[in-house]
């Protein structure tokens, strides 16, 4: 069974992709990552995220960088949404992806293409997603947590300009499957939001 977990950031699509994986013991990838790593490396090769050659080139990151805790950061996290627009770049990222979606047993991945480009045939496709303010909130408070310095306004604007990255660009664009549940988890808890996916699951496993 291929599961599939797109979403917006900060949705909570990352706590339900491993819930969900370790609920139904599968492999778990978080493809964001791989953006990031990418991102990361432009930014240490001293080359210019923006610039597709400069891009393209940090696509042969060491997976060492996979494990880098700056992977984390929101500037990571912008990074890898201005690579992340390059059809070339996707499409070097594709094949990793597509092994995983595939290798024999299922695997659950999260990003923002899986249900749509990554794996098309996932069973199960879910879109997490959340008022804006209430993504900002968790980020906040995540931030807060880690001891970050920075103020509720400025992850709101950071988080309306990635959105809308993700969404206007014209490879792979952050949208809805046709056929994909839509859980918006604004007004739930971890918790919560975490048993209505297992549950949406369940169901489509029940049908297999
Ligand atoms: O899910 P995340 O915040 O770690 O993703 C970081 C960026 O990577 C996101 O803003 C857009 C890009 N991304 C993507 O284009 N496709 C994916 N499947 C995953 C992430």
């Amino acid at each position: 069974m291929i599961v599939a977990v797109d979403g917006p950031t900060a949705s909570g699509k990352g706590t339900i992709a491993k819930a969900l994986a370790a609920h139904f013991a599968l492999p778990h990838l978080d493809t964001g990552l791989l953006y990031r790593a990418v991102g990361r490396q432009v930014a240490l090769a001293g080359g210019d995220p923006d610039c597709e050659a400069d891009a393209l080139a940090a696509c042969a990151f060491p997976d060492a960088l996979l494990r880098d805790p700056e992977l984390r950061s929101e500037a990571s996290g912008g990074l890898a949404s201005r690579v992340s627009v390059h059809p070339t770049v996707r499409a070097a990222l594709f094949e990793r992806q597509r092994a995983f979606a595939t290798q024999p047993g299922g695997a659950v991945l999260d990003g923002r293409d899986i249900g749509t480009v990554i794996a098309p045939e996932a069973e199960v496709k879910l879109f997490v997603t959340a008022s804006t303010r209430a993504r900002a909130e968790r980020r906040f408070a995540e931030m807060r947590a880690a001891a970050r310095d920075v103020t509720l306004e400025d992850i709101l604007a950071q988080l309306e300009a990635r959105d809308a990255r993700d969404r206007d660009r014209s490879a792979a664009p952050l949208e809805v499957a046709d056929d994909a549940n839509v859980l918006d988890t604004t007004a739930l808890g971890r918790e919560e939001a975490i048993a209505a996916a297992i549950a949406v699951a369940e169901e489509v496993r029940a049908r297999l």
